[in-house]
């Protein structure tokens, strides 16, 4: 990554989130193994290190470590909360257990302006802390930039090299300026150009996809990075791009009418539509354990594409829309510490197929697929969309899955879907759905008591679906929201509202 701004990952939850606040500085940065070696930096060309944050005691054992190569001076580095107690450690300093835990926000006083702290407008500001273990003690070589009310050595510099130090979370939003202090860290101490814009990587990627000298396969499903795969193959390899959509039955409501509409017609992509609803619901008959929900439809899953690769092919190409975040969790790019995700279809290529694999996302987050799939012309109604399980609304479903549950699933999520939007809230919100179960409960319809189903509504907040948190919406738009189910959804007599976090609980209910 000439250049670029290297991450080394120590396991801290906001490590993916310094990669994408440095991006939007419209430099590029890529998460790295906590253990990159000196040499291995200086061949990928950075201009900087930043040494994450990361769950870990410096003096644990088996805790994770840097090249100590890397503390000498060559490459300018920024150490943020454990990243930095490992800074202070390598340069001789003391780490020690704190008496309480500091969490959330803090106040930190600037001792010395300028360099890290340069543009604040005010001596101190808000910031956002996470730690257990603090610096008691530091070096004689390093001092002090700014000092918090439990941390008198909340920021320090190394005397004599482009080393910084920060206890707080710069990547936070709720860190004050926190965008301001990297960008002082990049520009300022790296010295980093600007190279990284989504306008730029379109223009390499489809130049690069060009080189594609057969046909290609891309499985589409309504969602975001399935829909960008597909739009921005189409603009480099033309007609030799064939997309297919499998419709499993456990899709959202108006799925393929909306492939048909944005990819089809608008774009002009070959989308071929398989109707495999029957073959899946007759597999999930019966099942209500969700594994096995999520084995059968995988592997009926899996057996569609291949039929239909076999009578429409060959294909030479498979094009699939798998992100950064997927690559690193499946440890691809970061090596065997890393945590795998079973869910994430990452090289979930079918057996029996031959097929070379085409990831032309992989090394883009989110908002930056969005952001290309703006570009390419894609609309808002797919840009903007929430994720949605490989597994669809099987997972949605709890127990068996049934003609009956899956409508009421459908039309309640549609319905939830829709009130956000005319709310303005839906792209505010990470998730917003609707599951139903097999519990009944007693209603009352006209004069009449009746008898129906009762139906939950999730809307969940999330920077990374790791961990997320119930939104605190307004009583009025929930109210809307049950309305609306209870009168357009027959079968329906009660809402809940779910108020869990994960964890413990988990984003779907199954
Ligand atoms: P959980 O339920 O694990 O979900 O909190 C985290 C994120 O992953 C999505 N999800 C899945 N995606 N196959 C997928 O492709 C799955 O089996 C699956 N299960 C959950 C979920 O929608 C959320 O965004």
């Amino acid at each position: 990554m000439p250049g670029g701004i290297a991450v080394l990952d120590f396991g801290g939850q906001y490590a993916h989130l310094i990669c994408r606040r440095i991006r939007s500085l419209g430099v590029f940065s890529a998460l790295l193994p906590h253990d990159t070696t000196l040499e291995e930096l200086r061949r990928a060309g950075v201009a900087g290190v930043v040494l994450s944050g990361g769950p870990a005691s410096v003096y644990g054992e088996g805790a994770p470590r840097a090249d100590p190569a890397i503390f000498r001076g060559e490459i300018p580095l920024l150490g943020i909360c454990y990243g930095y107690q490992l800074m202070v450690k390598a340069h001789g300093g003391e780490v020690r257990k704190a008496e309480t835990r500091e969490y959330g926000k803090s106040r930190v006083k600037v001792v010395e302006k300028g360099g890290l702290f340069d543009g604040l407008s005010s001596d101190s500001f808000v910031c956002w802390m996470s730690h257990t273990d603090s610096p008691t003690e530091i070096p004689g070589s390093m001092t002090v930039l700014a000092e918090s009310e439990s941390s008198p050595y909340a920021a320090v510099k190394l005397s004599g090299a482009r080393q910084y130090g920060v206890q707080f979370h710069p990547e936070v939003s709720h860190t004050e300026g926190g965008q301001g202090i990297l960008s002082n860290f990049v520009f300022g101490v790296c010295g980093a150009a600007k190279n990284w814009s989504i306008e730029g990587f379109l223009r390499s990627s489809v130049q690069g996809l060009t080189g594609i000298d057969g046909r290609v396969l891309c499985a589409v499903s309504g969602g975001v990075d399935s829909s960008v795969t597909a739009a921005l193959l189409s603009r480099a390899v033309g007609d030799r791009l064939t997309c297919v959509f499998i419709d499993t039955g456990l899709l959202r409501k108006g799925e393929r009418e909306l492939v048909e509409t944005t990819l089809g017609r608008e774009l002009g992509v070959r989308v071929e539509v398989v109707d495999a609803s029957e073959r899946f619901l007759g597999a999930l008959a019966g099942v209500s354990d969700p594994e096995r929900k999520r084995a059968i439809v995988g592997a009926a899953f899996a057996d569609a594409f291949e039929v239909f690769a076999k009578a429409h092919g060959p294909f030479e190409y498979l094009a699939q829309g798998t992100l950064y975040p997927d690559v690193i969790e499946s440890g691809r790019a970061t090596g065997p510490s890393s945590v795998i995700k079973s869910h994430h279809n990452v090289g979930g290529l079918p057996s029996g197929l031959s097929m070379k694999l085409v990831e032309p996302l992989r090394e883009l987050y989110k908002d930056e697929v969005r952001e290309l799939g703006r570009l390419l012309g894609l609309p808002d109604k797919v840009t903007e969309r929430h994720p949605f399980p490989g597994p669809g609304l099987s997972v949605r479903v709890i127990g068996e899955v049934t003609e009956a549950k899956l409508r009421i699933c459908r039309d309640a999520s549609s319905i939830v879907e829709e009130v956000l939007r005319e709310e303005g809230v839906y792209t505010g919100v990470w998730q917003a759905f609707a599951y139903v179960g097999d519990d009944m409960v007693t209603g009352v319809m006209g004069d009449e008591r009746s008898t129906g189903r009762q139906v939950t509504v999730k809307i969940v907040e999330s920077v990374d679906a790791m961990t997320a948190d119930w939104s605190r919406i307004d009583a009025s738009v929930l109210e809307r929201i049950s309305n609306r189910i209870t009168n357009e959804v027959p079968g329906v007599v009660a809402v809940a509202y779910s108020v869990s976090s994960k964890p413990p609980a988990t984003i779907e209910p199954q």
